[in-house]
């Protein structure tokens, strides 16, 4: 099982690899734009082909991820979106929504596990709106699930009652396979870092709670009794997130928890613009790579956006997918000089642009 720390596929090392960019709307384009250069700069035999996504693709396409998309996101060696969704395209049909192709992106490449670092670079201790010395030093990894539970579980819809009520239905489930996949992910990332894992979830209240705790016990007994393994209720795990975050290595939580923990943690960074992400599939198959900030349509297209969570996104497809992690160990070093050098975009507390952040970074490659 260690197949997926190195999820690229064998290939010949002088090969070209292949990125699919995924702009799709509000602040991505202007964010994929700086990625575009950052790439151009670090050379690596990397090939971009680009696509349209989300509200992009349903203004040109009608569907928010055509079914062509999707088939080259399949055939890439990894995928790089921006951000999807806005105002704009709040009364469409939730099927045709933005967000809708978000998640087919995700079930149709089966990229279950999504590994969201929160990490404080020294430099950012002070941006945080928590206290230098409960975030300084943090270095945590949210192991999210990412194809199952709540997101996908049928049945779901709104219906009329006959009183004229409506009635608004989710359905959270979750199998054996579904929960040990992305625990596996999770122990073997802890292995490699140090080594604690933290299983979030509400055993006390739901089923899937409850099964997730037993097959996470059950998993850790049988192949993973080198790593430790806590339980934590969901709730407390986002108050310990904002009581005393350093005491979490690597915490592996279902799909719904992992998107709330994952802001949260984020904003222990100092800004939801820092923070990149992978969602891994099986061994051999391409990555999904993301920065966690939304969309922004408030900044859209000023220019204003920090486009560090997408640069170190890239920076996780070179590692995870493109067989490359001397390249993202020079692109964070070169993220990293900048920040300590101060340059500091609006959400940072500074004043940079896009471009200009783009700059600073390119600057130090
Ligand atoms: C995220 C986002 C998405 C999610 C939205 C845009 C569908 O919040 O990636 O965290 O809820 O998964
Ligand atoms: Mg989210």
């Amino acid at each position: 099982m260690e197949g997926w720390r190195s999820n690229a596929h064998s290939r010949n090392p002088t090969a070209m690899t292949k990125l699919l960019l995924l702009p799709g709307d509000g602040i991505g384009p202007e964010v994929i734009a700086e990625v575009k250069r950052v790439a151009e700069r670090l050379g690596g035999d990397v090939e971009l082909e680009e696509r349209r996504f989300g509200g992009a693709s349903y203004e040109a396409e009608g569907v928010p991820l055509t079914e062509a998309t999707l088939a080259l996101a399949k055939a890439c060696d990894a995928v790089l979106m921006g951000a999807v969704g806005g105002p704009k395209w709040a009364d469409v049909p939730r099927q045709l929504r933005p967000e809708a192709g978000l998640l087919a992106l995700r079930a149709g490449m089966e990229v279950f596990a999504n590994l969201r670092p929160a990490v404080c670079f020294a430099s950012l201790a002070e941006a945080s709106t928590l206290k230098r010395e409960v975030v300084e030093g943090l270095d945590i990894m949210i192991v999210r699930e990412l194809t199952g539970g709540v997101y996908f579980g049928q049945p779901r819809g709104i219906e009329t009652l006959p009183d004229g009520q409506k009635r608004g239905v989710d359905t959270q489930v979750y199998t054996t396979h579904e929960i040990e996949r992305v625990s596996r992910v999770a122990f073997e990332l802890a292995r490699g870092r140090r080594g604690k894992v933290t299983s979030a979830e509400k055993s006390n209240v739901m089923e899937t709670g409850h099964l997730w705790r037993e097959v996470v016990t059950a998993l850790h007994a049988r192949e993973y009794a080198d790593v430790s393994l806590e339980h934590m209720l969901a709730d407390n795990a986002a108050m310990q997130l904002v009581k005393n975050p350093r005491q979490f290595d690597v915490i592996v939580t279902d799909n719904l928890f992992g998107d709330i923990l994952s802001d949260e943690a984020a904003q222990l960074t100092g800004s939801l613009g820092m923070l990149p992400s992978a969602a891994l599939g099986a061994p051999g198959r391409p990555g999904l790579y993301e920065p966690i900030h939304g969309s922004a349509p408030d900044i859209a297209g000023k220019g204003l956006a920090n486009p560090l969570a997408a640069i170190l996104s890239f920076g996780m497809a070179l590692r995870w997918s493109l067989g490359r992690p001397d390249l993202d160990e020079r692109l964070t070093a070169a993220v990293e000089a900048a920040l300590g050098a101060g340059a500091r975009t609006r959400d940072l507390g500074g004043s940079l642009g896009t471009r200009e952040m783009g700059d600073e970074v390119l600057a130090r490659l």
